[in-house]
């Protein structure tokens, strides 16, 4: 769309407008016009909402988000869950220390706020796993602060609106004040996310709908006829590879062999199969010479998955044998029953590589992780 009539400056207003029609009916969301009439949303949905959507999208978060609420109702039930289970429940969504952080926050709340979330950004800073963006989202969204929320759609949104060409992410002070600025008093929840709603819907990183978009006639991405140019992002790296092999096998009872990695580092706690290290070293153990016990281990391709700061590329062994092999630290499992193993994505197309159908019951398997 072109604009030639002179820009206004923007206001929150078009925007709540907008959202008191467009919004999305979202399951740990509270709509307008109940938020207008004053009525809040939980804050532990809020928190636990938040904190699965840092891992993925709004549609892969809904079986996840009503899974949590269902086993465990409160945060003192979360508090109380055991941390194999916890961990269970957020097998797929990556990034696992969030999830150790996501207990360890529901405990501090259980006992040290009595089961209550602190209702400022600072209180809720304070609490285990919550950063600026959390706490400004759990303090505008569950307790009206007027807090300035930043994530990646509003970053584009507030970029485009002010046609910001400082690159990412130099440019997040700025497009902070700029929030600020713009964020009522009387509904940042709702302006927090309208501008979310927005940037998922309109304000798209490819082809936004400007026709469509309340800040029309305020936008200076748009009057210079290019908002897509917005947000400038800065040169990206390329992520260092790294190589290793992963070995599935599988007895004539239908059993796989799994292990649990060490508490610390990368995918702590969680269950793997039997897996070499992982090193960007080109003379690394990446042949089944490196598997737990000798056999005929027959190669099944290779694995690519890509962490925040690696690629790894996993060769797959596979192997049939008879009956159970003992090794150390490690243990055989149903393949009926992998879907509830506090299994990573890596681990999962690893499995899958060798044993095309593994996860077919599971609504959860391969949701798309960010991380
Ligand atoms: N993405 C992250 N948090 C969100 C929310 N509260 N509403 C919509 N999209 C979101």
């Amino acid at each position: 769309m072109m604009t030639s009539a002179p820009l206004t400056a923007p206001t929150a207003k078009p925007l709540l407008d907008w959202y008191d029609r467009h919004h999305r009916d979202l399951p740990w969301r509270v709509s307008p016009p109940m938020t207008a009439r004053g009525i809040k949303a939980e804050p532990y949905h809020v928190w636990l909402s938040e904190v699965l959507l840092q891992q993925t999208t709004v549609p892969a978060v809904k079986p996840y988000f009503i899974n949590f609420l269902t086993r465990w109702p409160t945060v003192r039930d979360l508090a109380d869950a055991p941390s194999e289970d916890v961990m269970a429940a957020w097998a797929g969504l990556g990034y696992y220390a969030r999830a150790r952080n996501l207990k360890k926050c529901a405990e501090a709340v259980a006992r040290e706020h009595g089961g209550v979330f602190p209702d400022t950004e600072e209180g809720l800073k304070a609490l285990p796993g919550i950063g600026d963006y959390t706490a400004a989202a759990v303090a505008a969204i569950a307790f009206s602060r007027q807090a300035s929320v930043m994530d990646g759609n509003i970053e584009r949104v507030i970029s485009r609106l002010y046609a910001i060409s400082t690159p990412l992410p130099s440019a997040k002070p700025l497009m902070k004040q700029k929030v600020g600025v713009l964020t009522p008093a009387d509904r940042p929840g709702d302006f927090a996310q309208a501008m979310m709603d927005l940037g998922a819907t309109i304000c798209t990183p490819k082809r936004p709908a400007c026709a469509l978009c309340p800040f029309n006639g305020s936008c200076e991405a748009l009057s210079q006829h290019d908002p897509e140019h917005f947000p400038v992002k800065a040169a990206k790296k390329t992520k260092p590879v790294r190589y290793g092999a992963a070995f599935v096998a599988v007895t004539a009872d239908g059993e796989v062999l799994l292990r649990r990695r060490i508490e610390t580092g990368l995918l702590g706690g969680m269950t793997e199969v039997p897996t070499t290290g992982w090193t960007a070293r080109v003379d690394g153990e990446t042949s089944a010479d490196a598997a737990p016990f000798s056999a005929g281990w027959e190669a099944c391709g290779t694995v690519v998955h890509v962490f925040t700061h690696f690629e790894l590329r996993l060769s797959i062994y596979r192997v049939a044998i008879a009956s159970q092999i003992q090794t150390d630290n490690a243990w055989w499992e149903p393949v009926t029953n992998l879907v509830s193993q506090a299994l990573p994505t890596v681990m999962k197309k690893a499995i899958t590589a060798a044993i095309p159908l593994a996860f077919n019951h599971s609504p959860l398997a391969f949701s798309h992780s960010k991380d």
